[in-house]
């Protein structure tokens, strides 16, 4: 039933993983990993997260990268090779890239943004209040992403500069990028982690960080830190945006895939838990040990840092690698969106690359500026009381995202059968160790981890 294409392959099985894991490296691991493990008991975080990256994580990725190896397609006719009944998956997991990329781009442009004022010296101005026309005082970043000329920029460098990658291609694009930043950023994350591991109190930031906290745990807090690690997880690697499936079809078959899986995985969790060593700390310090400041979700990047760095000696030097950092970490992931859609619509279409690529980015043009003006000019607009990039990342994270992997798990699960999965798996290998894990994790676990995930924002809400 397997296609066989003319699709491009990576080069070399390290071009391949970089690549996945440069698309797991993100946003997500930088910022959200470390404040939620200061928040759910240090520790015991730390150690679920771990748990379930070896066996949820690992089943879910290597399964959509199976899937696409196997298959050798894009998102599109992939679900579709798999089962002739499954087309709509193949849909969903070429609309939800299609949705994320055009905010994730916004988000992007703030980023650079940033970066361009650390790197050119100005970084101390992020960290000043603004007096506003009317005489208010609002932070640099409200006042930033409040203006249309300067979000509207950087956002559309940042657009070019993803198009331009996916333009050069599987192999001189995203494996080159990859190879180059990848490295790039692991030496910059290690370089600030110790640096500010040695800051005056850093210490006690660090131990709130990495001892579990035994004592104020309660079975209803555990419960709430596996369902945190889930989405974290779920979200940090990349599953279910389609991603894996493309890169996977990409992939040789002579390439060991557990092996490789397991490389994306300790990629992926050791810089989160690096990014969780420079913010802790930092903020820890700055903050006179108050835990509240490490709870500001985005505000935390792009205003409480900036203030951190302010402070911090050698700060400003500091903040430039930082953002530097943080844009490797965004452009790899945002490549990886780019390209599952280019992709889809390359073999949906019969399209050149170039074509595609002018397709979608016309389209993440149009719809990331939504997102844009979402916070100036049309900041009163809302669809269904949430903001446009806010309603966006709902619509997706949390409703048809784990909707996709819940009804992958029951395809591979409950329909082919395992063995879809498994057989690929031994093209590249003898035998396959985690074969009764990935058995139990696929059929039964996976699915109630997904349905968990799925229903908890409503439960909270509630
Ligand atoms: N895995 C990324 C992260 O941890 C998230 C992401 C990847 C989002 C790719 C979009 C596209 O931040």
């Amino acid at each position: 039933m397997e296609k066989k294409t003319t699709h491009s392959k990576f080069g070399s099985k390290l071009g391949f993983v970089l690549a996945a894991a440069g698309s797991a490296v993100g946003l997500g691991n930088i910022w959200r990993f470390p404040y939620l493990a200061a928040k759910y008991g240090g520790g015991i975080f730390l150690l679920v997260y771990l748990i379930l990256a070896v066996t949820f994580g690992f089943a879910l990725m290597l399964t959509e990268i199976a899937i696409g190896r196997r298959t050798g397609r894009s998102v599109l006719g992939a679900y579709q090779t798999v089962e002739k009944h499954c087309a709509p998956l193949g849909w969903m997991a070429a609309v939800i890239p299609g949705l994320i990329l055009p905010y994730y781009c916004a988000i992007g442009g703030w980023v650079l943004k940033y970066m361009t004022m650390f790197v050119i010296g100005q970084g101390t101005a992020t960290a000043q209040p603004v007096v506003t026309g009317t005489g208010e005082s609002v932070s640099f970043f409200g006042s930033f992403i409040g203006d249309l000329g300067g979000p509207t920029l950087f956002f559309l460098i940042y657009v070019i500069l993803n198009a331009a990658v996916i333009l050069l291609g599987v192999q001189k694009g995203i494996e080159k990028v990859s190879k180059l930043l990848m490295p790039v950023l692991a030496v910059l994350i290690v370089g600030i982690a110790i640096y500010t591991m040695t800051l005056d109190g850093a210490w006690e930031g660090i131990k709130y960080y990495i001892l579990p906290d035994f004592e104020r745990m309660t079975a209803e807090k555990l419960f709430k830190t596996i369902a945190g690690a889930c989405s974290q997880l779920f979200y940090s690697m990349s599953i279910a945006m389609g991603i894996l499936v493309t890169y996977g079809s990409y992939m040789k078959k002579e390439y060991s895939l557990e092996n490789s899986v397991r490389q994306i995985e300790i990629f992926d969790t050791a810089i989160a838990f690096l990014a969780g060593l420079i913010i802790v700390p930092a903020v820890f310090v700055f903050s006179g040990g108050d835990s509240s400041a490490l709870n500001a979700g985005p505000g935390l990047m792009f205003i409480t840092l900036p203030q951190v760095f302010e402070t911090m000696p050698g700060g400003q030097f500091i903040g430039a690698a930082f953002f530097v950092l943080v844009a490797l970490a965004a452009l790899t992931s945002s490549i990886s969106l780019m390209e599952t859609v280019v992709a889809a619509v390359m073999e949906k279409f019969r399209l050149t690359r170039v074509k595609s690529c002018i397709i979608v980015f016309g389209i993440t043009i149009a719809l990331g500026m939504l997102s844009v003006l979402g916070y100036s000019a049309w900041s009163g607009v809302t669809v269904f009381g949430l903001q446009f990039l806010d309603f966006f990342d709902f619509i997706t994270n949390s409703l048809m995202m784990p909707i996709l992997a819940l009804l992958t798990c029951i395809l591979i699960g409950w329909v082919v059968g395992t063995k879809y999965v498994e057989e690929e798996v031994l093209h590249g290998e003898k035998k396959f160790g985690a074969k009764w894990m990935y058995r139990i994790m696929i059929r039964f676990l996976c699915p109630i981890f997904m349905i968990i995930i799925l229903i908890t924002p409503f439960v909270t809400e509630i």
